[in-house]
């Protein structure tokens, strides 16, 4: 007998062939299957979270690793996939005893290996801290409520706490060892969730300042666009990829060292968002420590997700929170995203922000032509709309392009590379195993776009073909489909996904600026997007930003 939905009993039963199925699929297989269960039945969504906190409840207990154990990193790893499981169905405050049990049992392996055993362990546990910063996003998204966001009650204050001090007593522990500590983010984001000073925290000003290079300042892009009279790169770097240890994770210092890289070779614009993680948090560190940082453009978002009540104190409540986690007095561009388009209450938070002097430009983010067009109509200047664009997704150029055009609003796009299938690296492979663990949360998001687009042997074809132009402009895969998206006029830059600290691209980036696609590379990309399903996305999933609804 089965539990239902509702926690009564179900009188269905599992047919003992598809019994014999789930006892023999291998994992990796159970997961496409209940990927795609998910993605053909969006309602069980309920359903299968609920079904999961109860199996991982029942698991916490066992999960906790004892005190006097010496676990391996086998171990660690089997607590860390509990911990993760209850991020990902609600239950935050509830997965921060296993975090701390991670940090203190962590700390402890750390002190007792060898220097030449070290590599694994340090990534393990730069992924924890990743995962701890993620929780702390978690949490407070969990305090969310209509009129802004509650206070935490004792118990979920106490748990927040226990996370913090133990925190801090592997910092104390780690000193007299030699090794590097591993949790700074994770310190820095669960003393921003309890509201502690940052001079409260042990200072690593200097040794952070030490990885920018503080000599000249940043040349200019070769490519710029003009938001709001500011002279801006056309590639921006995108930091979504710091919200999940998924991505991989990276220390603060190896981070602060790949901004500054970028920021060097005139990568200077960067967009974050409120709930990525603690991008915020590290790129306000790293600027506020930058010598030359009005050469620097910041933009981040504001995304209501959740029904709010739309005052000008909430509002002005989320621009000083973004002002304190980045550091700043003024944001360069901040983007709006709003979820509920029955509501119209998203034109009153417009206005408060474009008369909030803190926010020196206001934009979009997954705005539709209509709700867009909503907004110009009812007078408030935005300057930009963050929206999916790509060979893949093609959207802009039905409605959304010409309403820019029309309005002097400039798109910034992302998912312009397709999470990085739309690279060599990915010429002439199979269809991947989006499980497989070298695969990004953001491939596995476009994964289904391009599938939904055509499937994988015409995104082959449309590799091939990007080779052929890439090999005649003397540049890679991924600056041909860059600058496909870069020659449509009402595009003022590509975000693209940057892996701080993990992965590095800024050189071969730079060969997106300074060509264009001529006639016959265009005809030749057209013959294969001509085959492709572009319309149908188009028409079936709707405008842009459309999938989020
Ligand atoms: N508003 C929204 O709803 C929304 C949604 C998604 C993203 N965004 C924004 O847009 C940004 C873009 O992220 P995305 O997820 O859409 O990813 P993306 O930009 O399509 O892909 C990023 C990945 O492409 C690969 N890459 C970058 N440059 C390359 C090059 N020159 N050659 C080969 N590969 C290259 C890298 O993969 P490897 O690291 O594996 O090498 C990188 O991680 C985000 O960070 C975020 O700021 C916004």
């Amino acid at each position: 007998m089965g539990s239902s939905q509702n926690g009564g009993v179900s009188t269905a039963h599992v047919n003992m062939m598809t019994d014999t199925i789930i006892a023999n699929l291998p994992a990796d297989g159970l997961r496409v299957v209940v990927r795609s269960l998910l993605v053909l039945f969006p309602g069980i969504t309920g359903a299968f979270e609920q079904e999961t906190k109860k199996y991982i409840t029942q698991k916490v207990a066992s999960s906790i690793i004892p005190e006097d154990a010496n676990p391996s990193l086998v171990d660690l790893g089997k607590t860390q996939q509990i911990a993760r499981s209850m991020l990902g169905c609600g239950l935050s405050f509830q997965s921060l005893e296993l975090f701390q049990n991670l940090v203190i049992q962590g700390a402890a392996v750390l002190s007792r290996t060898n220097d030449s055993d070290l590599s694994s362990l340090e990534i393990f546990l730069a992924s924890v801290d990743g995962d701890i910063v993620q929780a702390m996003t978690a949490v407070q998204k969990s305090l969310f409520i209509d009129t802004g966001a509650r206070v935490m009650n004792d118990g979920e204050k106490s748990m927040v706490k226990g996370l913090h001090q133990s925190i801090i007593d592997c910092h104390d522990a780690l000193k007299i060892t030699n090794r590097d500590f591993p949790f700074g983010r994770s310190l820095v984001s669960t003393a921003g969730i309890l509201g502690l000073p940052r001079a409260a925290l042990p200072d690593a000003s200097q040794q952070l300042y030490n990885q920018i290079a503080v000599a000249q300042p940043p040349p200019q892009a070769q490519e710029t666009f003009q938001l709001n009279g500011r002279n801006v790169p056309r590639i921006f770097s995108g930091l979504w990829q710091m919200s999940s240890p998924a991505w991989g994770a990276a220390s603060t210092s190896k981070i602060v060292g790949q901004f500054s890289k970028h920021v060097q070779q005139g990568f200077t614009a960067f967009d974050m968002a409120d709930h990525y993680g603690d991008a915020e948090i590290v790129f306000g560190r790293f600027s506020s420590l930058y010598p030359h940082k009005d050469a620097i453009f910041t933009a981040t978002k504001y995304c209501v997700f959740h029904p709010m009540a739309v005052s000008r104190e909430a509002v002005q409540a989320n621009v000083s929170e973004r002002c304190r986690r980045l550091q700043t007095e003024k944001i360069d561009l901040l983007q709006f995203h709003w979820q509920f388009y029955d509501n119209p209450d998203y034109l009153k938070a417009l206005q408060f922000l474009s008369e909030d002097s803190r926010v020196a430009a206001v934009g979009l983010c997954n705005f539709d032509t209509k709700h867009l067009l909503n907004v110009v109509e009812s007078g408030i200047r935005v300057h930009a709309n963050q929206v999916q664009f790509s060979l893949v997704d093609s959207r802009p150029v039905f409605e959304m392009g010409s309403a820019c055009e029309k309005h002097d609003i400039k798109l910034l796009t992302y998912g312009t590379l397709c999470g990085g299938f739309l690279a060599d690296k990915w010429l002439g492979k199979a269809e991947p195993d989006v499980y497989d663990g070298s695969i990004t949360p953001s491939q596995r998001k476009y994964f289904e776009m391009i599938r939904s687009w055509g499937g994988w042997d015409l995104f082959q074809e449309l590799l091939v073909a990007l080779r052929i132009i890439a090999t005649k402009h003397h540049v890679d895969i991924s600056n041909v489909a860059t600058r496909w998206v870069l020659d449509f006029p009402y595009v003022g830059a590509v975000i693209v996904g940057a892996r701080m600290g993990i992965s590095e691209h800024t050189d071969e980036n730079l060969r997106s600026f300074g060509w264009t696609l001529d006639s016959s590379d265009q005809d030749m990309l057209e013959a294969i997007l001509k085959r492709s399903r572009r319309k149908d996305i188009y028409e079936h999933i709707g405008d842009c930003g459309a999938e989020y609804r």
